[in-house]
């Protein structure tokens, strides 16, 4: 049984948690703060961002804290968290992309793709792409991808990235927690195509109470949660996404989630569905990720 008491010493390494302001993210980069690291807490909301950094700090880590303004569904707020990141950093050892919508009212980004997939996917690509150089140049370096159980039921609609057709929230998160899992495997793909040593690898945290809920009516969450007979609290669900930031067992390409199907226990490997291994669909969605954002890399 893996836990954070297993996590190695962080002193001296630099750490990026997108959505660190609260549930598995906030888990997330408080367990590496404790460890020693410098955790930079990439938020759409300052003020949330400082309040989380305060309560961090109520347990008097180690480590550092960082704020970084970003909001995954603009790509030019993507470039700016970047470039000042570049600019202020000379090392990058973990980017763990985390922030996630759950199912928001239809909506579209500014660069006019639906908002879910331009916040759970494009901007975590455009957000990789930008700090790859520093990625690369850090040894040991790593990208941990956060997908969901739910991938299974995703598909890639290829003629419906922009809500040109229909909007289904449930639909459209299933699909992008997919192409967050395809994403990890095909970086890894290329990351090894050009000798390169960036480590890509995927977690999802099972069911957790969190606010990935927060447009869900009350009767879905009860739902759910009987379902899964209960939630796992987010310390807990931040387990696979530590473990693959972490650990040495941890190994490129990839998935880490609960032991019990998925759902509930501790860090294990998980066997990745064929939905998730089409290498056609996975090159296809790389492809229109570096025309959307103009980003392309492994290079
Ligand atoms: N909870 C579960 O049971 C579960 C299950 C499977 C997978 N997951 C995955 O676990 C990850 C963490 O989710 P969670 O459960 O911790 O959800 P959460 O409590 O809702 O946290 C999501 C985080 O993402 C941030 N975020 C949302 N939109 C953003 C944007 N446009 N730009 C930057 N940050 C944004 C949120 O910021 P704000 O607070 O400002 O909105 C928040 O910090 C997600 O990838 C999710 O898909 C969760």
């Amino acid at each position: 049984m893996w836990t954070s008491a297993d996590i190695p010493d962080q002193n001296g390494k630099n750490v990026i948690v997108t959505g660190a302001n609260t549930g598995i993210g906030y888990e997330t980069a408080l367990a590496l703060y404790l460890a020693g690291a410098n955790v930079t807490l990439a938020c759409r909301d300052q003020g949330k961002a400082e309040q989380a950094v305060a309560r961090m700090k109520e347990q008097s880590g180690p480590g550092s804290l960082e704020i970084g303004v970003l909001d995954l569904a603009d790509l030019d707020s993507v470039r700016l968290f970047a470039e000042t990141y570049l600019r202020q950093h000379t090392q990058l050892d973990v980017l763990v992309n985390n922030a996630a919508v759950g199912t928001p009212p239809a909506a579209k980004t500014p660069q006019s793709w639906e908002y879910t997939f331009g916040v759970n996917f494009l901007g975590p690509f455009a957000l990789t792409g930008r700090l790859y150089p520093l990625l690369e140049a850090t040894r040991g370096s790593r990208v941990v991808t956060v997908t969901s159980f739910g991938y299974v039921v995703g598909a890639i609609d290829f003629d419906n990235l922009k809500s040109e057709r229909d909007y289904d929230a449930v639909r459209e998160y299933g699909q992008n927690k997919l192409a967050d899992l395809m994403f990890t495997i095909e970086l890894d793909r290329r990351v090894r195509a050009q000798g390169h040593q960036v480590t890509s690898i995927a977690a999802q945290p099972g069911a957790n109470s969190t606010e990935i809920t927060r447009h869900s009516t009350p009767e879905a969450v009860a739902a759910m949660k009987e379902r899964f007979n209960g939630f796992m609290e987010p310390w807990q669900g931040a387990l696979p996404s530590l473990y693959a930031a972490v650990s040495g067992d941890a190994k490129a390409g990839n998935l880490y989630e609960p032991h019990e199907n998925g759902f509930k226990g501790y860090p294990a490997k998980a066997d990745i569905q064929p939905v998730a291994l089409d290498e056609a669909v996975a090159k296809k969605l790389w492809d229109v990720a570096e025309e959307a954002t103009g980003i392309a890399f492994p290079a």
